[in-house]
């Protein structure tokens, strides 16, 4: 995140002695994502952060592929993924390949008798349903309907949901999430013809410090691997911390449309960007206003990118029989377009109410049986008249 914030208390100069009430130091920690050289934040606690008492047992969490070389177009009803107890349990991957995994989750607990870290990869939630409070080591953030939670890999965190009804949209990227560059000035601002800038993000607040020694269980994902460790203390004993590395939340409801004349391409609904995909955000706005435009999409040869469509509220203009939470793959190699008759339907349209995340991977996406479980089985000839 391009923008400077602080929270709780820290010393007046960096790599400085900083004590606490009884005299001794706080011990200070850089967490960056990048080396030395991308985006980090440095963070004050109370005790060592390096306090493993164990290594208890790895369960296996990577992802098993049922069809690995896909040229079918798919619809998943994603609302079929059963309610868990468990959030890390939930999580369910349905398509994946190096870069990205995509998974749905119907989390039903809040995580209390753990933590959680993905050490490889950036995680980008998208909530469906549900509100609650994102937890981590650097404050916390309220979340509800509609929200981007973007949590840097290392981030140490737990999910408190206020009630049972939960769906999750998740990415789980092993390249930095980014805002898009183009909508970026050389110091990071957000410029002018951004559709979100700096006071659409929710950053982290009310850091909680806890000054605990016990057990704590940190479960951490790496290599594929679900690792639990016991640390001595509290994971969020941070007393403050500042820098550019952290949490944050973005509402779809804050995207601002760009709209045209005619018939403007997905790259105007951009997002997030990383190396190896991309992340849009369709959302309700005024159509086309040339008098003779065409508002739903031209057929397009996405001959280099699998597109993913996860259909949040609203009716999609340009397919047909389609509910909330489904899933559409669009894979590489063939082209697609509208349904039959949503390319004539839309002509005269003043608006549309869909709201809609798309994610469009630069290499092809492997599935899961989890996906395949509940994959219509007939939409790739859903184009035929
Ligand atoms: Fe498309």
């Amino acid at each position: 995140m391009p923008l400077y914030h602080k929270l709780g208390k820290i010393p007046p100069k960096r790599h400085t002695i900083f004590k606490k009430k009884d005299g001794s130091l706080h011990y200070e920690q850089l967490f960056g994502t990048i080396g030395f050289d991308g985006m980090s934040s440095l963070m004050y606690h109370l005790h060592r952060p390096t306090m493993v008492k164990e290594v208890g047992k790895s369960f296996d969490v990577s992802p098993k592929a049922m069809v690995s070389h896909n040229i079918k177009s798919r619809l998943l009803k994603g609302f079929e993924v059963k309610p868990m107890n468990d959030y890390l349990e939930s999580r369910t991957v349905m398509l994946f390949n190096s870069d990205v995994h995509i998974s749905l989750a119907a989390p039903k607990k809040s995580m209390t008798d753990y933590f959680y870290k993905n050490a490889d990869a950036d995680e980008m939630l998208f909530i469906h349903k549900g509100t609650g409070v994102l937890k981590t080591m650097l404050g916390e953030i309220k979340f509800e309907y509609g929200d981007y939670l973007i949590i840097p890999r290392g981030m140490i965190h737990q999910i408190s949901f206020d009630s049972e009804e939960n769906r999750l949209l998740i990415a789980e990227s092993y390249h930095p999430i980014y805002t898009p560059k183009r909508y970026r000035n050389w110091f990071g601002q957000h410029l002018e013809h951004s559709p979100f800038c700096e006071r659409d993000f929710k950053l982290p607040q009310n850091l909680q410090t806890h000054d605990e020694l016990g057990d704590f269980v940190i479960k951490v994902k790496k290599q594929g691997q679900l690792h639990h460790l016991v640390y001595a203390s509290h994971p969020f004993d941070v007393v403050g911390w500042d820098g550019y590395n952290y949490p944050y939340g973005f509402s779809i409801h804050n995207f601002e449309p760009i709209t045209g004349r005619v018939h403007q391409p997905p790259p105007v609904h951009q997002t997030f960007e990383t190396s190896a995909f991309v992340v849009c955000s369709f959302v309700p706005r005024l159509y086309d206003y040339h008098p003779q435009s065409i508002p739903a999409p031209y057929n397009h040869s996405n001959i280099d990118s699998d597109e993913v469509l996860y259909y949040v509220d609203g009716d999609f203009m340009s397919r047909k029989n389609i509910d909330k939470g489904y899933i559409s793959l669009h894979p590489a190699g063939i082209p697609h377009g509208p349904h039959p008759g949503t390319y004539e339907a839309s002509i005269g349209k003043s608006k549309t109410e869909e709201l809609a995340v798309m994610i469009d991977t630069f290499r092809p996406l492997q599935i899961t049986k989890a996906a395949m479980d509940i994959d219509d089985g007939k939409y790739y000839r859903s184009w035929l008249e």
